[in-house]
């Protein structure tokens, strides 16, 4: 059975013509509708005339704020093997649901999502602004949480999950209204699809999201952060390389200042030993921070050494992004190098991950087997 969960805060307009739809949609399948409501108006009210109509509406109305615990708590009350999530204020077409359906039986997928950003879909509902915003929060998303790269719609509020994947995340009250995040992130999913739609635009009562709902975004990503090293240690190379750069520059701008006007540096030279002291900075703070439990005393010269290597490689990758992409007539100068140190991070990431600070053999592995 399909439980379908709808968050409702102030919706008395939406409900009648959200149930309408819905039952058209999912006409034949056996499902039943779970409202959480949280409104200050009469929707419980519209909502238990749905209720008293139909024994399929069932309605959870709660004494607190906070869409995320809503859809938890929805998840809790739920009696489907199969979970669904759909806004209340129509800007998900209920019409796609029979859709989301199809596609989860025909690839068993963990995790449906619906999808604005892929071909065939359309964001067309956002606002200007507010598209930019979602646009930002995706690309944070996917470079912060690597299990959010599963989907090209890690924000939709809308999509289809299999009970055995989301029960992880039952227990917890997450502290954004992001919950497919927190699903994707926390959840058991192994399996994601994602299904173009068109975002709707809202004709009816008014979004509940304004601008704390951003700073909450934040926290709840660097909430999710944490869960997984591997992201942690990914945005802590990041954070390291970025003060690497300030360190880069502030000592070639020093250094070309005139100050040392009695020490003969050309600039060539002042860059060179930039470049190299930020080297050397960023690799003692990723051995000391980073990759802290990965390291061991008497392997730091070979590690030394490949990082060296894979810095260098980096600064070549760059070097060769810059190329290419003027070469194909990119004009903007600074947003190629930009984009050529982006690759860099990556690519020095991935090889300082898997080559420069590789797991070790524990010592007494080594006396173990020297003993033999
Ligand atoms: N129960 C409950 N409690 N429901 C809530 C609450 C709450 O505190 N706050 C909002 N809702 C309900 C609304 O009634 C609506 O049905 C749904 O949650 C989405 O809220 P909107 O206010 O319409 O949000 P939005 O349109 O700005 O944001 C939508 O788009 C985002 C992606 O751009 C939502 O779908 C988000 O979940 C989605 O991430
Ligand atoms: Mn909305």
């Amino acid at each position: 059975m399909l439980s379908l969960i709808v968050p409702t805060y102030n919706e008395r307009e939406n409900v009648r013509v959200l149930y309408r739809r819905t039952v058209e949609s999912l006409d034949g399948e056996d499902f039943e509708i779970v409202f959480v409501d949280d409104s200050h108006d009469d929707t419980p009210d519209e909502i238990r005339r749905l209720a008293a109509e139909d024994s399929r509406v069932r309605l959870l109305h709660r004494m607190e704020r906070g869409l995320a615990t809503a859809v938890i708590d929805g998840f809790k009350v739920a009696r489907g093997d199969l979970l669904a999530v759909i806004d209340g204020d129509l800007q998900h077409p209920p019409e796609i649901l029979a859709n989301l359906l199809r596609v989860q039986r025909e690839t068993r997928a963990d995790l449906v999502v619906p999808s604005r950003y892929m071909p065939g879909g359309d964001p067309g509902g956002l606002s200007g602004l507010r598209r930019l915003l979602s646009l930002g929060g995706r690309a944070l998303a996917h470079i912060l949480l690597r299990e959010s790269r599963a989907t090209t719609d890690p924000m939709s509020g809308c999509f289809v999950v299999t009970r055995d994947a989301a029960s992880p995340i039952l227990g917890s009250r997450p502290k954004g209204f992001k919950i497919l995040l927190e699903l994707m992130v926390r959840g058991d999913v192994e399996r994601t699809v994602d299904v173009p739609y068109a975002f709707a635009v809202r004709d009816s009562g008014e979004s509940k999201l304004g601008w704390h709902t951003q700073v909450d975004y934040l926290r709840q990503l660097a909430d999710l952060v944490t869960v997984n090293p591997d992201n942690t240690r990914f945005l802590l190379f990041a954070l390291i390389g970025a003060t690497g750069v300030a360190v880069n520059a502030a000592l070639f701008a020093l250094m070309t200042s005139g100050y040392f006007d009695a020490i003969p540096y050309g600039t060539l030279l002042a860059s060179l030993i930039a470049s190299n002291v930020a080297l050397l900075w960023n690799f003692i703070w990723n051995t000391t921070i980073t990759w802290r439990d990965r390291v061991r005393s008497d392997q730091i010269w070979r590690s030394a050494l490949r990082y060296i290597v894979v810095a260098e490689l980096g600064s070549l990758l760059t070097s060769l992004v810059v190329l290419v992409l003027s070469g194909i007539g990119a004009e903007i100068k600074l947003l190629d190098q930009f984009i050529g140190i982006v690759a860099a991070v990556i690519l020095t990431y991935r090889l300082n991950d898997r080559w420069t600070y590789l797991q070790q053999e524990p010592a007494l592995q080594t006396e173990r087997s020297a003993r033999r």
